[in-house]
């Protein structure tokens, strides 16, 4: 049977973050597009990621006229860097005075789906399957796809493949095209969604057990993070056993078992794949790149990389201009070293502070002499609150 055929601007592949916030931009500006994602919607509430948008991304919402609509919550004013169980609180006020927020990637997402679906109208489609792009560099783009209606044809000037680090977009382009550089940092982290909120400060904790963190999701509810082997599952971490490494790893005896919602373990690594385009298909978030949680940065990546792209389509699609998009990959992708810089100098200096036989005595002392500079030098602490706040 011949699929049904149907025509847009921008077809985007995946409806997480990135994929809904550039589906939000496009509406706004008037360029028709359509979101394909492989979930049910209910599915795609529910996912539990990320936790912090920087100032940067908080002022793209700002533009958008959207910030109070899609962020929303409490306003992050510092972190407890725990060391061996004691506090130090690190300000994390921008110089400019523009705060990141606590905003959950969950929260976010519902958000922009109400935003997008039900206040706008926008074309999210869900549940489909057997996605083929087809950018073959003659004429227009097309995708391919099935749901429960049959299968379908989607024309289009540009696709964007929003579809995370396992989706099809980035293997649809030839092989040769594009190159991997990668880091693996050899350990992970389980990541326990628990029923208690954050009693004081969000949490970043180094003890001679390995890494540990406490951040925020939502008023009622916190996320753990505790660094185990790569090859532990979820499964290696009952309930108590992660009760008690928690009370020894943040050095406090009185914390108590709550409910356990979640538990999925992370490993811990960097990628970047480049250049981020290839002829009318263009890749967006964790499809081109990965960070390791502890810098806070996987998520506002892929926000800049939307509002690097969306402008770029919107000229494109509107004006004809096509520059911007042509330039898109060696635009954003400064930034993107950048953060990846950040992130591995944040996960090396909180892991080889703390387990000892991670990395041996002396990059022990050397990544604990890096954390007592940041807490006694305003400079560094200045440098690395605009750092976590995306705005250096
Ligand atoms: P995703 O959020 O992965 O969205 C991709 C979307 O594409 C999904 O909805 C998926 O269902 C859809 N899709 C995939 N394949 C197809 C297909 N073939 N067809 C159609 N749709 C498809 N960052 C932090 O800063 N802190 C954290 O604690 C943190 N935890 C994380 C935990 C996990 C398990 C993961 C995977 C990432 C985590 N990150 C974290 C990173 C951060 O969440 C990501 O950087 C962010 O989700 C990137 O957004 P994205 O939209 O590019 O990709
Ligand atoms: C998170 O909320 O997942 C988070 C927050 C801050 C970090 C790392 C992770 O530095």
């Amino acid at each position: 049977m011949n699929p049904s055929r149907e025509d847009t601007r921008v077809a985007i592949v995946g409806g997480g973050v990135s994929g809904l916030a550039l589906a939000t931009f496009l509406h706004l500006s008037g360029v028709a597009c359509v979101v394909l994602e492989r979930r049910e919607r209910a599915y795609v509430e529910m996912r539990q990621r990320a936790g912090v948008v920087e100032a940067r991304g908080v002022r793209m919402f700002e533009r958008w006229g959207l910030a109070e609509r899609l962020l929303g919550g409490p306003v992050a004013q510092s972190i407890d860097y725990r060391i061996d169980g004691a506090s130090h609180i690190l300000e994390m006020a921008a110089e400019d005075g523009s705060p990141g927020r606590f905003c959950t990637q969950q929260m976010l997402v519902n958000n922009l789906l109400r935003e997008l679906v039900d206040a706008r109208a926008g074309d999210v489609r869900f549940g489909v399957a057997d996605v083929v792009i087809r950018n073959d560099g003659e004429g227009r783009a097309q995708v391919l796809y099935t749901d429960a209606g049959g299968a379908h044809a989607l024309d289009c000037d540009y696709v964007v493949g929003c579809d995370g680090n396992r989706g099809v977009s980035r293997a649809a382009i030839p092989h040769g095209v594009l190159a991997k550089t990668s880091h693996e940092f050899g350990y992970a982290w389980l990541a326990a969604l628990v029923e208690a909120p954050v009693a004081g400060h969000p949490v970043m904790g180094v003890s001679d057990r390995g890494f540990v963190a406490q951040l925020p999701r939502g008023l009622q509810r916190s996320r753990y993070y505790l660094q185990c082997a790569l090859s532990d599952t979820a499964q290696d971490w009952p309930d108590q056993r992660l009760w008690d490494e928690i009370r020894l790893r943040m050095g406090d005896a009185a914390i108590a078992n709550v409910v356990v919602h979640d538990k999925e373990v992370i490993p811990l690594r960097s990628v970047v794949h480049a250049p981020m385009q290839h002829r009318r298909l263009f890749l967006a978030g964790d499809a081109a790149h990965l960070v390791p949680p502890t810098g806070a940065k996987g998520m506002n990546l892929a926000l800049y990389d939307v509002d690097v792209l969306g402008q770029a389509l919107v000229a494109a699609v509107r004006e004809g201009d096509t520059r911007a998009l042509d330039a898109y990959s060696e635009t954003v992708l400064p930034r993107i070293w950048r953060y990846q810089e950040f992130s591995a100098w944040m996960t090396e200096t909180m892991h080889d502070a703390g387990d000892p036989a991670q990395r041996g005595a002396f990059r022990r002392m050397t990544a604990r002499a890096r954390l007592a500079a940041l807490f006694d030098s305003p400079a560094a602490r200045r440098l690395h609150g605009e750092f976590q706040r995306g705005t250096a």
